[in-house]
């Protein structure tokens, strides 16, 4: 065989093996609400467990067999050993089926991809997370980190939303970092989504935010230059976060935005997921409020 026939075979097995995905198990499913569950995963093939590696942030793409791929935050901690975790909400096909699926089940993987948040920038901040519905386990997986590491970084304040009590997700641990008081847990239902003895905020996200968090911030933190937000959830409400966080004298670099823009490849190769000449697969999904502001509407 000719040189450049090894070379053009070598090129056809690499292109491949970049879509091929790693057998993961289903270890423990977390019923979170009706239609939110968390997935504990881990790898079939030890070489493979033993090889990944994952930076807080990232995403993946998960398959099931014969049905499809879904692109996923990788909602777990790095520092967790044995396993990772998705959460996902079942609103299509691929998300359906696994919704079907059962502990023991093998689903696919590829991964990780993207971008990270960059904790080094966020040592000694004033950090505000603002999440709302399924937007929350971009955000959830940075929570654990800074928690992991506490004492690095100043006030935590974190609102949650969801549409009604039954939608709000993370319901356990939520329920722990309320009673720590190192954290501002402040958990918010839509209006007309609180049930009779419901003990958190009724508002929207941005409203709820604007109302409690300058407090936090005045009275416990070093005031808005010294904070940083980070928010993920539908695009009106990130939208309002960031008007009511501007309000609050936080700047656009400030405020770090995980996007959720629809992937296909997740490697760069199908033009999918881009804004303008912005690879959102490959430079993000982690981009600040200035640079999404710079790319085009028209995404
Ligand atoms: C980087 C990134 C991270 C994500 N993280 C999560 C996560 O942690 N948890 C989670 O539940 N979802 C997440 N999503 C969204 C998730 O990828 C889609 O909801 C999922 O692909 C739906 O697959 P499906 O086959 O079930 O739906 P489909 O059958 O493909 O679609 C069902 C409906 O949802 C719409 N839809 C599908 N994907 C998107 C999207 N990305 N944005 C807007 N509308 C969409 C379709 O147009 C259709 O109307 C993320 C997306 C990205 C790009
Ligand atoms: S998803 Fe294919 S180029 Fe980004």
């Amino acid at each position: 065989m000719s040189s450049s026939a090894l070379t053009s075979a070598h090129t056809r097995v690499s292109a491949a093996s970049l879509y091929v995905p790693k057998p993961v198990r289903v270890r423990k499913i977390i019923r979170e609400t009706h239609d939110v569950c968390t997935f504990q995963l881990e790898f079939v093939d030890p070489v493979h467990a033993a090889a990944f590696t994952y930076r807080t942030g990232q995403f993946g793409e998960f398959s099931v067999f014969g049905v499809g791929e879904a692109t996923f935050n990788i909602s777990s901690s790095p520092n967790w050993k044995g396993y990772f975790e998705c959460c996902f909400r079942k609103i299509g096909l691929v998300t359906g089926a696994m919704a079907r699926l059962k502990e023991g089940d093998v689903i696919g993987f590829r991964g990780p991809y993207g971008n990270s948040y960059d904790l080094d920038a966020m040592h000694g901040r004033d950090l505000i997370f603002a999440a709302g519905g399924i937007g929350f386990p971009p955000i959830r997986c940075l929570v654990w980190r800074v928690l992991e590491e506490r004492e690095k970084f100043g006030s935590v304040v974190i609102v949650h939303g969801a549409r009604s009590h039954r939608d709000l997700i993370y319901q356990r641990e939520m329920a722990e970092w309320s009673k720590r008081r190192d954290i501002h847990m402040i958990k918010t239902v839509d209006p007309g989504g609180d049930p009779e003895g419901w003990d958190g905020e009724v508002g929207f996200v941005p409203t709820v935010l604007e109302e409690r968090v300058p407090w936090v911030l005045e009275r416990e933190g070093k005031g808005p230059a010294n904070a940083m937000a980070f928010t993920c959830g539908p695009p009106v409400m990130t939208k309002f976060v960031i008007q009511a966080l501007t309000r609050m004298g936080i700047g656009l670099e400030q405020i770090v935005l995980t996007l959720e823009n629809k992937m296909k490849c997740a490697v760069g190769k199908c033009g999918r997921c881009n804004i303008g000449s912005t690879y959102v697969c490959l430079e993000g999904p982690i981009f600040n409020a200035a640079q999404v502001r710079a790319m085009p509407d028209d995404q």
